[in-house]
């Protein structure tokens, strides 16, 4: 079967960018394909991290990956930083990595802007991203548009590989959504959501109460007109809320420009409101239940040791090829 790997930080509280731009695509993936979904706490800490706020972060990602319907009876779910492979293979690649093609990363040209000190782990933060895909040899990637340039990177470490020590490597393909890949901040059309935005009301929680989902909707950015059509140069607000209601819903884009046609934002927005209220309360119900039930610790358990074994057999051929002597 063809293998499908991807992963989400614990830095904070997920989004619905998170949900729209991965989450609901690994559910997807699921059934059809191998499936390896990650929480990458190594990735994480390439910013300064409070501990108990990443224990609490890791368990509540896990927790929402559940809820959201990632089985974990036919997918591995696990914590990056349970299967050392991961590490290990990312050590290596920062070696065929330039410098030059992680200064031109722009996450990373993002977030070192301005900073008087940036860890070295942020900069090679894309090779161990690398190391997460390459170490299952994973033939699909799904993720938002930001990390293009990450797949991209890991494609050509990939073929680096191949090309200096022998076929061995699978180059992935990124799988990145057409609607919905960069569902942008609720007050400023131009950036996108984010879970560590300074300011709560730009996003959209996963686990927000449906009363504060209902104001933050109501008090999303607009433009000064009144047509609720998809435009997103000229309306870049309207187009993502549309892009929102359209993602929640599975209407299409068209659908709901005929449905609003001749409507004003409020009602709009007030319906949008109700459908995002419709999808994320059966999430959050089975958050709390998989949150007391006290299972995800076994689940996590399971999911690292069948991932741990694929990976250490990649790992083993890696370092076979690259000239390192055998453990025994
Ligand atoms: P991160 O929150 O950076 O760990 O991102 C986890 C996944 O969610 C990645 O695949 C991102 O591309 C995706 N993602 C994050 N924010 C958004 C967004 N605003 N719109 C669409 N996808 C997103
Ligand atoms: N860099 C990704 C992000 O910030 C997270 C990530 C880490 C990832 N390793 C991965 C995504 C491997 C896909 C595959 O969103």
């Amino acid at each position: 079967a063809k293998k499908v790997l991807s992963g989400i930080q614990p830095s904070g509280s997920l989004t619905l960018g998170n949900y729209i731009g991965a989450i609901k695509n690994f559910v997807k993936l699921q059934k059809e394909y191998e499936c390896y979904f990650m929480v990458v706490d190594l990735h994480a800490i390439t910013v300064a991290q409070d501990p108990a706020a990443l224990r609490e972060n890791s368990e509540s990602v896990a927790a929402l990956y559940l809820a959201a319907g990632i089985d974990p009876s036919i997918a591995h779910v696990y914590m990056q930083s349970h299967v050392p492979q991961h590490a290990e293979l990312g050590w290596i690649l920062t070696t065929l990595t330039a410098m030059g093609e992680l200064e031109r990363m722009t996450q990373f040209k993002d977030k070192s802007a301005g900073k008087e000190s940036v860890g070295a782990g942020l900069f090679v933060y894309p090779s161990l991203m690398a190391a997460d895909i390459l170490v299952y040899n994973a033939d699909l990637v799904p993720v938002g548009e930001d990390q293009k340039q990450h797949l991209e990177l890991t494609r050509d470490l990939a073929g680096r590989f191949n090309h200096r020590f022998g076929d061995f490597f699978t180059v992935p393909e990124p799988y990145i959504p057409e609607v919905g890949a960069r569902i942008m901040s609720l007050d400023d059309g131009t950036k996108k959501m984010s879970k560590s935005d300074p300011n709560p009301g730009s996003r959209i929680g996963l686990l927000d109460p449906p009363d504060v989902i209902r104001k933050k909707i109501s008090r999303a950015t607009t433009d000064s007109g009144r047509e609720v059509i998809f435009d997103p140069a000229a309306k870049p607000e309207i187009s993502n809320l549309m892009s929102i209601y359209a993602e929640c819903s599975g209407m299409s884009l068209q659908q709901i420009a005929d449905k609003y046609e001749g409507q004003m934002y409020g009602g709009f927005k007030k319906e949008l409101a109700e459908v995002v209220v419709a999808l994320l309360e059966p999430i959050q119900q089975r958050y709390q239940d998989i949150r007391s039930s006290g299972m995800l610790s076994d689940i996590l358990a399971q999911g690292a040791e069948s991932a741990r074994i694929s990976a250490a057999r990649t790992l083993e051929g890696v370092k076979e090829r690259m000239g390192f002597l055998p453990t025994r």
